[in-house]
Protein backbone atom coordinates (compact mmCIF):
# COMPACT_ATOMS: atom_id res chain seq x y z
CA UNK A 1 0.00 0.00 0.00
CA UNK A 2 1.20 3.44 -0.72
CA UNK A 3 -0.62 6.96 -0.57
CA UNK A 4 -0.66 7.79 -4.06
CA UNK A 5 -1.82 4.41 -4.97
CA UNK A 6 -4.42 3.86 -2.24
CA UNK A 7 -6.04 7.10 -3.03
CA UNK A 8 -5.98 6.64 -6.82
CA UNK A 9 -4.34 10.04 -7.19
CA UNK A 10 -2.72 9.48 -10.73
CA UNK A 11 -6.42 8.88 -11.91
CA UNK A 12 -7.97 11.43 -9.40
CA UNK A 13 -5.58 14.49 -10.36
CA UNK A 14 -5.54 13.58 -14.15
CA UNK A 15 -9.58 14.72 -14.04
CA UNK A 16 -9.59 18.29 -14.39
CA UNK A 17 -9.46 19.22 -18.02
CA UNK A 18 -10.04 22.65 -19.06
CA UNK A 19 -12.08 23.37 -21.94
CA UNK A 20 -10.46 26.83 -22.57
CA UNK A 21 -7.07 25.13 -22.79
CA UNK A 22 -8.38 22.57 -25.08
CA UNK A 23 -9.50 25.13 -27.58
CA UNK A 24 -5.81 27.02 -27.66
CA UNK A 25 -7.25 30.12 -24.91
CA UNK A 26 -6.46 28.94 -21.62
CA UNK A 27 -8.04 30.95 -19.30
CA UNK A 28 -6.52 30.71 -16.14
CA UNK A 29 -9.93 30.30 -13.63
CA UNK A 30 -10.76 27.56 -15.24
CA UNK A 31 -8.85 25.31 -13.18
CA UNK A 32 -10.30 26.64 -9.94
CA UNK A 33 -14.00 26.27 -11.44
CA UNK A 34 -13.52 22.59 -11.94
CA UNK A 35 -11.56 21.41 -8.70
CA UNK A 36 -14.21 23.76 -6.45
CA UNK A 37 -16.82 21.61 -8.43
CA UNK A 38 -15.23 18.36 -8.30
CA UNK A 39 -14.61 19.00 -4.59
CA UNK A 40 -18.98 19.81 -3.98
CA UNK A 41 -19.44 16.79 -5.73
CA UNK A 42 -17.07 14.29 -3.32
CA UNK A 43 -18.56 15.64 -0.60
CA UNK A 44 -21.86 14.90 -1.73
CA UNK A 45 -20.92 11.70 -1.89
CA UNK A 46 -19.77 11.76 1.22
CA UNK A 47 -23.22 13.08 2.08
CA UNK A 48 -24.82 10.35 0.64
CA UNK A 49 -22.62 7.71 2.74
CA UNK A 50 -23.43 9.24 6.07
CA UNK A 51 -27.89 9.41 4.49
CA UNK A 52 -27.24 5.66 3.81
CA UNK A 53 -26.63 5.27 7.39
CA UNK A 54 -29.33 7.23 8.56
CA UNK A 55 -32.04 6.00 6.00
CA UNK A 56 -30.99 2.70 7.51
CA UNK A 57 -31.48 3.31 10.82
CA UNK A 58 -34.68 5.49 10.37
CA UNK A 59 -36.18 2.73 7.93
CA UNK A 60 -37.82 -0.19 9.79
CA UNK A 61 -40.41 -0.35 11.68
CA UNK A 62 -38.45 0.20 14.90
CA UNK A 63 -35.93 2.18 15.46
CA UNK A 64 -32.98 0.60 17.72
CA UNK A 65 -32.13 2.63 20.26
CA UNK A 66 -28.42 1.73 20.28
CA UNK A 67 -28.34 3.21 16.82
CA UNK A 68 -30.29 6.42 16.80
CA UNK A 69 -27.20 7.92 18.58
CA UNK A 70 -24.73 6.74 15.88
CA UNK A 71 -27.59 8.56 13.58
CA UNK A 72 -27.44 11.66 15.28
CA UNK A 73 -24.08 11.99 14.57
CA UNK A 74 -23.95 10.79 11.02
CA UNK A 75 -26.29 14.32 10.71
CA UNK A 76 -24.33 16.51 12.85
CA UNK A 77 -21.46 15.58 10.38
CA UNK A 78 -23.67 16.66 7.55
CA UNK A 79 -23.99 19.58 8.86
CA UNK A 80 -20.45 20.17 9.32
CA UNK A 81 -19.95 19.41 5.82
CA UNK A 82 -22.54 21.81 4.12
CA UNK A 83 -20.80 24.51 5.91
CA UNK A 84 -17.63 23.88 4.22
CA UNK A 85 -19.74 23.98 0.94
CA UNK A 86 -20.83 27.31 2.22
CA UNK A 87 -17.44 28.43 2.33
CA UNK A 88 -15.93 27.17 -0.81
CA UNK A 89 -18.14 29.77 -2.22
CA UNK A 90 -15.68 32.54 -0.80
CA UNK A 91 -12.86 30.82 -2.61
CA UNK A 92 -14.80 30.77 -6.15
CA UNK A 93 -15.58 34.70 -5.38
CA UNK A 94 -11.98 35.37 -5.82
CA UNK A 95 -12.59 34.39 -9.70
CA UNK A 96 -13.70 37.71 -11.14
CA UNK A 97 -16.92 38.11 -13.27
CA UNK A 98 -14.14 38.98 -15.79
CA UNK A 99 -12.22 35.93 -15.46
CA UNK A 100 -15.40 33.94 -15.55
CA UNK A 101 -16.24 35.44 -18.68
CA UNK A 102 -12.90 33.91 -20.55
CA UNK A 103 -14.50 30.54 -20.34
CA UNK A 104 -18.22 30.92 -19.01
CA UNK A 105 -19.74 30.22 -23.37
CA UNK A 106 -17.59 26.87 -23.04
CA UNK A 107 -19.85 25.49 -20.69
CA UNK A 108 -23.14 26.34 -22.86
CA UNK A 109 -25.54 23.95 -21.67
CA UNK A 110 -23.78 22.50 -19.05
CA UNK A 111 -25.57 23.73 -15.57
CA UNK A 112 -25.68 22.81 -11.80
CA UNK A 113 -28.98 21.88 -12.65
CA UNK A 114 -27.60 18.70 -14.29
CA UNK A 115 -26.15 17.53 -11.01
CA UNK A 116 -27.64 14.63 -10.28
CA UNK A 117 -25.92 14.16 -6.65
CA UNK A 118 -27.67 17.41 -5.71
CA UNK A 119 -30.81 16.42 -6.65
CA UNK A 120 -30.67 13.01 -5.05
CA UNK A 121 -29.51 14.75 -2.13
CA UNK A 122 -32.83 17.19 -2.06
CA UNK A 123 -35.38 14.26 -2.71
CA UNK A 124 -33.35 11.81 -0.47
CA UNK A 125 -34.08 15.11 2.35
CA UNK A 126 -37.97 14.97 1.59
CA UNK A 127 -38.29 17.51 -1.47
CA UNK A 128 -41.32 16.41 -3.69
CA UNK A 129 -41.88 17.35 -6.68
CA UNK A 130 -45.09 19.08 -6.09
CA UNK A 131 -42.93 21.70 -3.83
CA UNK A 132 -40.66 22.40 -6.20
CA UNK A 133 -41.10 25.88 -7.90
CA UNK A 134 -41.69 26.19 -11.41
CA UNK A 135 -39.20 26.79 -13.95
CA UNK A 136 -39.40 27.48 -17.56
CA UNK A 137 -42.79 25.47 -17.69
CA UNK A 138 -40.19 22.37 -17.66
CA UNK A 139 -40.30 19.76 -15.09
CA UNK A 140 -37.02 20.25 -13.15
CA UNK A 141 -35.63 16.74 -14.45
CA UNK A 142 -35.61 17.59 -18.11
CA UNK A 143 -32.12 18.83 -18.26
CA UNK A 144 -30.97 16.28 -17.13
CA UNK A 145 -28.92 13.49 -18.72
CA UNK A 146 -30.92 9.62 -19.17
CA UNK A 147 -28.78 7.52 -16.40
CA UNK A 148 -29.02 10.75 -14.07
CA UNK A 149 -32.68 11.24 -14.80
CA UNK A 150 -33.52 7.21 -14.24
CA UNK A 151 -31.83 7.17 -10.86
CA UNK A 152 -33.62 10.42 -9.46
CA UNK A 153 -37.13 9.23 -10.90
CA UNK A 154 -36.22 5.91 -8.94
CA UNK A 155 -35.08 7.99 -5.94
CA UNK A 156 -38.39 9.73 -5.95
CA UNK A 157 -40.24 6.53 -5.64
CA UNK A 158 -38.02 5.49 -2.63
CA UNK A 159 -39.30 6.54 1.37
CA UNK A 160 -37.68 10.34 1.68
CA UNK A 161 -36.11 10.89 5.52
CA UNK A 162 -38.58 13.07 5.79
CA UNK A 163 -41.09 9.83 5.69
CA UNK A 164 -38.91 7.95 7.60
CA UNK A 165 -38.70 10.39 10.64
CA UNK A 166 -42.23 10.88 10.36
CA UNK A 167 -43.43 7.20 10.66
CA UNK A 168 -40.50 7.24 13.57
CA UNK A 169 -42.34 10.48 15.19
CA UNK A 170 -45.77 8.93 15.25
CA UNK A 171 -44.66 5.89 16.98
CA UNK A 172 -43.08 7.98 19.94
CA UNK A 173 -44.41 6.94 23.47
CA UNK A 174 -45.29 8.86 26.31
CA UNK A 175 -47.24 11.64 24.00
CA UNK A 176 -50.95 10.04 24.61
CA UNK A 177 -51.58 7.48 27.52
CA UNK A 178 -53.65 6.46 29.80
CA UNK A 179 -52.60 8.75 32.53
CA UNK A 180 -51.32 11.48 30.45
CA UNK A 181 -52.34 13.22 26.83
CA UNK A 182 -50.08 15.42 26.71
CA UNK A 183 -52.08 17.82 23.56
CA UNK A 184 -54.53 17.71 26.07
CA UNK A 185 -52.52 18.88 28.85
CA UNK A 186 -50.50 21.46 26.52
CA UNK A 187 -53.45 23.33 25.00
CA UNK A 188 -54.16 25.10 28.26
CA UNK A 189 -50.89 26.27 28.47
CA UNK A 190 -50.52 27.47 24.88
CA UNK A 191 -53.87 29.48 25.26
CA UNK A 192 -52.27 31.53 28.30
CA UNK A 193 -49.01 31.96 26.11
CA UNK A 194 -51.22 33.66 23.36
CA UNK A 195 -53.38 35.59 25.75
CA UNK A 196 -49.92 37.11 26.88
CA UNK A 197 -48.90 37.34 22.72
CA UNK A 198 -51.73 39.32 22.45
CA UNK A 199 -51.75 41.43 25.45
CA UNK A 200 -47.82 42.50 24.57
CA UNK A 201 -49.26 43.60 20.85
CA UNK A 202 -51.83 45.66 22.08
CA UNK A 203 -50.04 47.55 24.64
CA UNK A 204 -46.83 48.33 22.39
CA UNK A 205 -46.40 51.55 21.79
CA UNK A 206 -44.41 51.61 19.13
CA UNK A 207 -47.09 49.60 17.12
CA UNK A 208 -49.99 51.82 14.95
CA UNK A 209 -53.48 49.99 15.29
CA UNK A 210 -53.46 48.81 12.09
CA UNK A 211 -50.29 47.05 12.67
CA UNK A 212 -51.36 45.39 15.76
CA UNK A 213 -53.80 44.40 13.91
CA UNK A 214 -51.80 42.91 11.44
CA UNK A 215 -49.63 41.17 13.95
CA UNK A 216 -53.01 39.62 15.97
CA UNK A 217 -54.43 38.50 12.50
CA UNK A 218 -50.84 36.57 12.49
CA UNK A 219 -51.07 35.59 16.26
CA UNK A 220 -54.85 33.88 15.13
CA UNK A 221 -53.59 32.25 12.47
CA UNK A 222 -50.81 30.79 14.73
CA UNK A 223 -53.50 29.81 16.77
CA UNK A 224 -55.21 27.93 13.53
CA UNK A 225 -52.45 25.96 12.71
CA UNK A 226 -51.67 24.82 16.17
CA UNK A 227 -56.04 23.45 16.55
CA UNK A 228 -54.73 21.74 13.29
CA UNK A 229 -52.26 19.70 15.95
CA UNK A 230 -55.63 18.98 18.21
CA UNK A 231 -58.51 18.31 15.61
CA UNK A 232 -58.58 16.00 12.48
CA UNK A 233 -60.54 18.54 10.56
CA UNK A 234 -59.02 21.52 11.16
CA UNK A 235 -55.57 19.60 10.78
CA UNK A 236 -56.56 18.26 6.92
CA UNK A 237 -57.51 22.04 6.10
CA UNK A 238 -54.21 23.26 6.72
CA UNK A 239 -52.37 20.25 5.28
CA UNK A 240 -54.10 20.95 1.96
CA UNK A 241 -53.13 24.58 2.37
CA UNK A 242 -49.49 23.22 2.55
CA UNK A 243 -49.32 24.69 5.82
CA UNK A 244 -48.21 21.19 7.74
CA UNK A 245 -46.36 18.19 5.89
CA UNK A 246 -45.93 16.04 8.70
CA UNK A 247 -48.86 14.07 10.14
CA UNK A 248 -50.86 15.32 13.24
CA UNK A 249 -49.20 12.81 15.13
CA UNK A 250 -46.26 13.47 13.85
CA UNK A 251 -46.49 16.88 14.82
CA UNK A 252 -47.53 16.44 18.54
CA UNK A 253 -44.62 14.13 18.81
CA UNK A 254 -41.96 16.61 17.56
CA UNK A 255 -43.47 19.37 19.64
CA UNK A 256 -43.66 17.21 22.79
CA UNK A 257 -39.70 16.21 22.31
CA UNK A 258 -39.03 19.84 21.90
CA UNK A 259 -40.43 20.84 24.97
CA UNK A 260 -40.06 18.11 27.06
CA UNK A 261 -36.01 17.49 25.60
CA UNK A 262 -34.50 17.62 29.31
CA UNK A 263 -36.21 14.17 30.28
CA UNK A 264 -33.91 11.79 29.41
CA UNK A 265 -35.46 9.73 27.45
CA UNK A 266 -36.31 12.26 25.09
CA UNK A 267 -32.69 13.38 24.37
CA UNK A 268 -31.49 12.07 21.65
CA UNK A 269 -35.18 12.71 19.72
CA UNK A 270 -34.82 16.40 20.10
CA UNK A 271 -31.13 15.77 18.99
CA UNK A 272 -32.24 14.13 15.98
CA UNK A 273 -34.77 16.73 14.97
CA UNK A 274 -31.92 19.84 15.91
CA UNK A 275 -29.50 18.14 13.43
CA UNK A 276 -32.36 18.09 10.44
CA UNK A 277 -33.26 21.63 11.21
CA UNK A 278 -29.39 22.63 10.99
CA UNK A 279 -29.32 20.50 7.65
CA UNK A 280 -32.23 21.97 6.20
CA UNK A 281 -31.16 25.47 7.51
CA UNK A 282 -27.67 25.00 6.40
CA UNK A 283 -28.48 23.91 3.22
CA UNK A 284 -30.74 27.30 2.52
CA UNK A 285 -27.76 28.70 3.44
CA UNK A 286 -25.87 27.67 0.74
CA UNK A 287 -28.69 28.02 -1.80
CA UNK A 288 -28.67 31.67 -0.48
CA UNK A 289 -25.05 32.62 -0.90
CA UNK A 290 -24.79 30.45 -4.09
CA UNK A 291 -27.76 32.73 -5.56
CA UNK A 292 -25.92 35.89 -4.00
CA UNK A 293 -22.60 35.02 -6.25
CA UNK A 294 -24.69 34.31 -9.13
CA UNK A 295 -26.01 37.65 -8.91
CA UNK A 296 -22.20 38.94 -8.41
CA UNK A 297 -20.69 36.59 -11.56
CA UNK A 298 -24.13 37.13 -13.80
CA UNK A 299 -25.64 40.03 -12.81
CA UNK A 300 -29.47 39.66 -15.18
CA UNK A 301 -28.45 37.24 -17.38
CA UNK A 302 -30.06 34.28 -17.56
CA UNK A 303 -28.20 30.62 -16.34
CA UNK A 304 -26.41 28.52 -18.71
CA UNK A 305 -28.95 26.04 -18.08
CA UNK A 306 -31.64 28.46 -18.82
CA UNK A 307 -33.46 29.88 -15.73
CA UNK A 308 -33.80 33.29 -14.80
CA UNK A 309 -30.65 32.87 -12.81
CA UNK A 310 -30.54 34.99 -9.41
CA UNK A 311 -34.35 35.19 -9.25
CA UNK A 312 -35.11 31.79 -9.24
CA UNK A 313 -31.93 30.88 -7.06
CA UNK A 314 -33.04 33.29 -4.52
CA UNK A 315 -36.41 31.92 -4.58
CA UNK A 316 -35.29 28.09 -3.91
CA UNK A 317 -33.58 29.25 -0.30
CA UNK A 318 -36.96 29.83 1.06
CA UNK A 319 -39.32 27.69 -0.87
CA UNK A 320 -36.72 24.13 -0.69
CA UNK A 321 -36.92 23.02 2.24
CA UNK A 322 -37.95 19.87 3.37
CA UNK A 323 -38.23 20.71 7.46
CA UNK A 324 -40.47 23.65 7.74
CA UNK A 325 -42.79 22.27 9.61
CA UNK A 326 -40.01 21.62 12.67
CA UNK A 327 -39.23 25.19 12.36
CA UNK A 328 -42.98 26.65 12.38
CA UNK A 329 -43.55 24.58 15.60
CA UNK A 330 -41.39 26.72 17.41
CA UNK A 331 -44.00 29.32 17.53
CA UNK A 332 -45.74 26.73 20.11
CA UNK A 333 -43.26 26.95 22.32
CA UNK A 334 -43.51 28.13 26.19
CA UNK A 335 -41.08 28.97 28.75
CA UNK A 336 -40.22 25.84 31.13
CA UNK A 337 -41.02 27.55 34.07
CA UNK A 338 -45.03 27.26 32.26
CA UNK A 339 -44.50 23.60 31.11
CA UNK A 340 -47.52 21.51 32.17
CA UNK A 341 -45.74 19.06 34.57
CA UNK A 342 -45.67 15.69 33.60
CA UNK A 343 -47.19 12.86 35.91
CA UNK A 344 -44.57 10.94 38.27
CA UNK A 345 -45.19 7.73 36.41
CA UNK A 346 -44.61 9.28 33.23
CA UNK A 347 -41.65 10.74 34.35
CA UNK A 348 -40.22 8.10 35.74
CA UNK A 349 -40.45 6.11 32.76
CA UNK A 350 -38.67 9.28 31.13
CA UNK A 351 -35.78 8.60 33.19
CA UNK A 352 -32.53 6.52 32.60
CA UNK A 353 -33.31 3.05 34.91
CA UNK A 354 -29.99 3.39 37.04
CA UNK A 355 -30.66 6.59 38.21
CA UNK A 356 -30.21 6.64 42.53
C1 LIG B 1 -19.27 30.94 -11.16
C2 LIG B 1 -19.90 30.12 -10.40
C3 LIG B 1 -21.31 29.68 -10.61
C4 LIG B 1 -22.29 30.26 -11.35
C5 LIG B 1 -22.24 31.53 -12.17
C6 LIG B 1 -23.46 29.42 -11.23
C7 LIG B 1 -24.67 29.67 -11.83
C8 LIG B 1 -25.80 28.92 -11.69
C9 LIG B 1 -27.07 29.21 -12.28
C10 LIG B 1 -27.38 30.43 -13.14
C11 LIG B 1 -27.91 28.23 -11.93
C12 LIG B 1 -29.39 28.10 -12.32
C13 LIG B 1 -29.51 27.09 -13.41
C14 LIG B 1 -29.10 27.65 -14.75
O1 LIG B 1 -29.90 28.34 -15.37
O2 LIG B 1 -27.96 27.36 -15.15
C15 LIG B 1 -27.21 27.31 -11.10
C16 LIG B 1 -27.75 26.20 -10.53
C17 LIG B 1 -27.05 25.35 -9.74
N1 LIG B 1 -25.73 25.42 -9.41
FE1 LIG B 1 -24.46 26.90 -9.86
N2 LIG B 1 -23.18 28.38 -10.39
C18 LIG B 1 -21.87 28.49 -10.00
C19 LIG B 1 -21.19 27.63 -9.15
C20 LIG B 1 -21.71 26.49 -8.61
C21 LIG B 1 -21.00 25.58 -7.77
C22 LIG B 1 -19.55 25.71 -7.28
C23 LIG B 1 -21.84 24.56 -7.50
C24 LIG B 1 -21.48 23.38 -6.66
C25 LIG B 1 -21.91 22.17 -6.91
C26 LIG B 1 -23.09 24.83 -8.14
C27 LIG B 1 -24.22 24.04 -8.10
C28 LIG B 1 -25.43 24.36 -8.63
C29 LIG B 1 -26.63 23.55 -8.42
C30 LIG B 1 -26.75 22.28 -7.59
C31 LIG B 1 -27.65 24.18 -9.10
C32 LIG B 1 -29.12 23.78 -9.14
C33 LIG B 1 -29.82 24.55 -8.03
C34 LIG B 1 -31.33 24.38 -7.98
O3 LIG B 1 -31.97 24.07 -8.99
O4 LIG B 1 -31.87 24.60 -6.89
N3 LIG B 1 -22.99 26.03 -8.82
N4 LIG B 1 -25.90 27.75 -10.95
Amino acid sequence: MDYAGYLKLRELLSLQTMESAKRGKPAHDEMLFIVIHQAYELWFKQIHHELDLIQDTFGGDRVNDAKLGRAVHAAERIVKIEQLLVDQIDILETMTPMDFLEFRDLLFPASGFQSEQFRLLEIRLGLTRDARLPFNEASYDASLLPEARKNVLAAEGRPSLRTQVNAWLERTPFVHRDDFDFTEAFRGSLNDMLVRERAHIERHALLSQSEKDVQIASLERSHKMFDGLLDDQAYAKLRAEGAWTFSRRALQAALFLFLYRDEPAAHAGFSMLKALMDIDETLAIWRLRHALMVARMLGRKVGTGGSSGYDYLRATADKHRAYNDLFAIATFLIPRSALPPLPESVRRDMRFGYEG
